[in-house]
Parts: C-alpha cells; sequence; structure tokens
C-alpha cells in the first residue's frame, strides 16, 4: 500500500507504494484511512521539534473505517466508522482512572509500537498512527467510533487539531460566559481554539497572527478584533482597558509568543499553552512575577480532553452549526502532494489541508 514516510531530519517525505503491516494484535485493530489533515506537529516531526524514531509514517490527524480487529477487541467491529485518537488509553493507569485519558501511562509505550513493515523492517507510524497511509493498524483505544451518517472526509481534523484547539478552550481554560480572550496562531489549533471560545460564550475574541490572510479568516470563525503581533499592546488597551485578557491561550510553540501570552494575561487570568516548542528552548519568568501576577499558567495536551466523551460532542456541535470544520479545510489533495501542503502550510498559506484516500 502506499504511504507517505520521513526517511531523516529535515528531508522531504518519501511517498512508497509497497508499505506492509506487522500482523494484527489481540488488542489492535486495522483501519483503512479515509482522510487526514496535515497538522504542524507532522512539520515538527520532520524538522526536529518533536522528536520521532526514523524512518517514520506520518500523520496523526485522520478518520476511516475498520477493516479488522484483533481477537480480544470489544465495541468495535469492522466496517466501522472511526476518528483515529492519537493518544491511546489504556483506562486502569492513574491519570485515566483520573479522568485524564489524555496524559494515560501507558501511551506512549503504545505509540513507540511499530505497526509498518518497510522491506520486512518494522517502521514506526508517528504518534503511533500513521495516518499518511491507505491503511494502519493502531491499538484499540485509539479509534473512536463515530455514526455511520457522519462523513469522514470532513471529521478527520477532529482527530487532533480541533480536539486540541476546541478542547484547550473549553477544557484547558475553561473559557467563560462573557469573558475576554486572546489566541495567538490562526493555524488549524488556533481556529479551533477561538471555535472553542465563541462556543464557551467569550465577549470578545482578538486573534493575533502575523498573516493577514489568516486574520481574515479568524473573523469568520468568531474572532471579534484581529491584530498583528505588533499592534497587540493597542488591541489590549482597546478591549481590555489595558489590564490583559481573562483568557490567553497559545497555539504557535514559540517561545516568544509563549512569554507574549503570559503577558497578554490579566492579573489573576488563565495563559494556555497548546504550540509545541523545541525542547532545549527556554521561555523566560522572574522569580517574583509568578507569585504577583497571580496567573494560572497551564499546559494543553490534546486539549485536555478525554476523546470518548469530547469527540461526541464536538460531533453534535458540528451536526448544530456550531462547529465549523468545512470552513477550515483550504485545500484538499492526494498524499503523493504531501510535500506540497508542508510547504503551504509552513508559508502560513492555510488552516488545514486535507489528503483523501481513494
Ligand atoms: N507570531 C504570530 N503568528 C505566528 C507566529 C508569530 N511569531 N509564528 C507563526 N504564526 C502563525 C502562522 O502564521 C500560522 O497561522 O501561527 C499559525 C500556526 O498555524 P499552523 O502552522 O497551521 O499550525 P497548527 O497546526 O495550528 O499547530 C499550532 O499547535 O499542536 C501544536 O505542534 C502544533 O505547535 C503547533 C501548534
Ligand atoms: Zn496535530
Amino acid at each position: 500500500m502506499k504511504a507517505a514516510v520521513l526517511r531523516a531530519l529535515n528531508e522531504p517525505l518519501e511517498i512508497r507504494d509497497d508499505i506492509k503491516l506487522v500482523d494484527l494484535g489481540d488488542n489492535e485493530v486495522h483501519v483503512k484511512i479515509v482522510s487526514s489533515g496535515v497538522c504542524h506537529s507532522d512539520l515538527s516531526a520532520q524538522n526536529g521539534t518533536i522528536p520521532t524514531p526514523f524512518p517514520s509514517v506520518l500523520g496523526h490527524e485522520g478518520a476511516g473505517i475498520i477493516l479488522e480487529v484483533g481477537d480480544a477487541v470489544r465495541g468495535v467491529k469492522a466496517g466501522d466508522k472511526v476518528i483515529i485518537s492519537f493518544v491511546p488509553a489504556c483506562n486502569h493507569c492513574n491519570p485515566c482512572l483520573r479522568g485524564q485519558s489524555y496524559l494515560c501511562d501507558d501511551a506512549v509505550p503504545m505509540m513507540m509500537t511499530p505497526h509498518f513493515l518497510i522491506d520486512g523492517t518494522p517502521v514506526h507510524g508517528f504518534t503511533g498512527c500513521g495516518t499518511f497511509s491507505e491503511e494502519l493498524i493502531v491499538p484499540a483505544s485509539a479509534v473512536v467510533k463515530v455514526d455511520d451518517d457522519i462523513p469522514l472526509e470532513i471529521v478527520s481534523l477532529i482527530g487532533c487539531g480541533v480536539t486540541t484547539g476546541v478542547g484547550a478552550a473549553i477544557n484547558s481554560a475553561k473559557v467563560t460566559p462573557g469573558s475576554s480572550v486572546v489566541v495567538f496562531g490562526c493555524g488549524g489549533v488556533g481556529i479551533s481554539a477561538i471555535q472553542g471560545a465563541r462556543i464557551a460564550g467569550a465577549a470578545e475574541i482578538l486573534a493575533v497572527d502575523m498573516v493577514d490572510s489568516k486574520l481574515e479568516m479568524a473573523k469568520h470563525f468568531g474572532a471579534t478584533h484581529v491584530c498583528t503581533p505588533d499592534h497587540l499592546e493597542d488591541m489590549k488597551a482597546q478591549i481590555t482597558g489595558g489590564e490583559g485578557f481573562d483568557f490567553a491561550i497559545e497555539c504557535i510553540g514559540n517561545p516568544v509568543t509563549i512569554r507574549a501570552t503570559y503577558d497578554a494575561a490579566r492579573r489573576g487570568g488563565t495563559a494556555t499553552i497548546v504550540g509545541v516548542g523545541r525542547m532545549e528552548q527556554m521561555v523566560q519568568f522572574s522569580a517574583f512575577e509568578l507569585f504577583f501576577a497571580d496567573k494560572q499558567l497551564k499546559g494543553s495536551m490534546y486539549g485536555g480532553s478525554n476523546v470518548r466523551v469530547f469527540m461526541p460532542q464536538l460531533l453534535r456541535l458540528w451536526k448544530q452549526d456550531k462547529l465549523d470544520l468545512e470552513s477550515m479545510v483550504s485545500q484538499r489533495m492526494e498524499v503523493d502532494n504531501v510535500n506540497e501542503a508542508f510547504r503551504a502550510m509552513e508559508a502560513g498559506e492555510v488552516i488545514r489541508t486535507v489528503l483523501d484516500f481513494k
């Protein structure tokens, strides 16, 4: 079958049509991918921001149809439509029992298990998935079943960007009705955070991006105000009287914008960091300000989402026209053109590219 493979750091993805899968494990499912979004984290695997073994089949934001299930799998069967969750969950470790399945202790070992074969050698899928492939194998706990009438080519974005961004606003930041929100970055994740803030009832939502066309798009998804980073202080004064925002959400992964996000929150407000920067990059805070500003500084992994509860909620919001997935898709292409999709994302030209599989 066909898949896009990252052979080494900073190399273009190689499109191969000779990829095979390992034998299906008892607790695993074999899925035919229907569509896959191209997320910045895939680019971050290519450029080394997010460490991943080589070679690796990239892609972690997808949806498809189950072809077969392992002997011990219950709850899903061949023919079921599913969204892939890029964090599997064991459902019995402490984080899972606390309702934080996105922090599952067993997720990383499960994500590191190779399921592809190239020339007979086991090959890893990025975050244990590898949705830039016609078919893949994942743990059964990494699929969320959806109703038969759900169009998979539209909802594949829920696999990462939408759950991450909407969840960051609703589950992690806990945006409240009537509050003021600033979102840094208007890619697939930031646009989703804007939609999450809108759904949560924020009064003002300021979208910040360095690309003007992204700011125009942000208005469509619920931003009440937009600006480039150099006008942030003016907008903060205009919207909050200079006090700062109740909620500031970073969806870029840059130390400078992470620091700006903390600064944009008001005293006692909440700064939520969604973007993924490099491990060696540092962000500085004075030892005094953390106390004095009394802000909540939070990370947000997978939108703080228990996917089995949250993904069905997102689908219901979409069905009621409260969550716009269709307008987030800037272009559709085949996996053969995935390098072009990466270039467009790096240039800030798209919210999301979706790859369609036949
Ligand atoms: N200031 C303002 N905007 C910026 C800056 C900056 N310094 N740098 C980048 N941006 C904007 C880009 O113009 C783009 O619109 O941030 C946006 C990032 O969007 P994408 O590249 O589409 O990334 P996305 O998939 O949304 O992911 C964002 O979340 O999950 C993480 O790993 C992911 O760190 C990444 C982040
Ligand atoms: Zn992602």
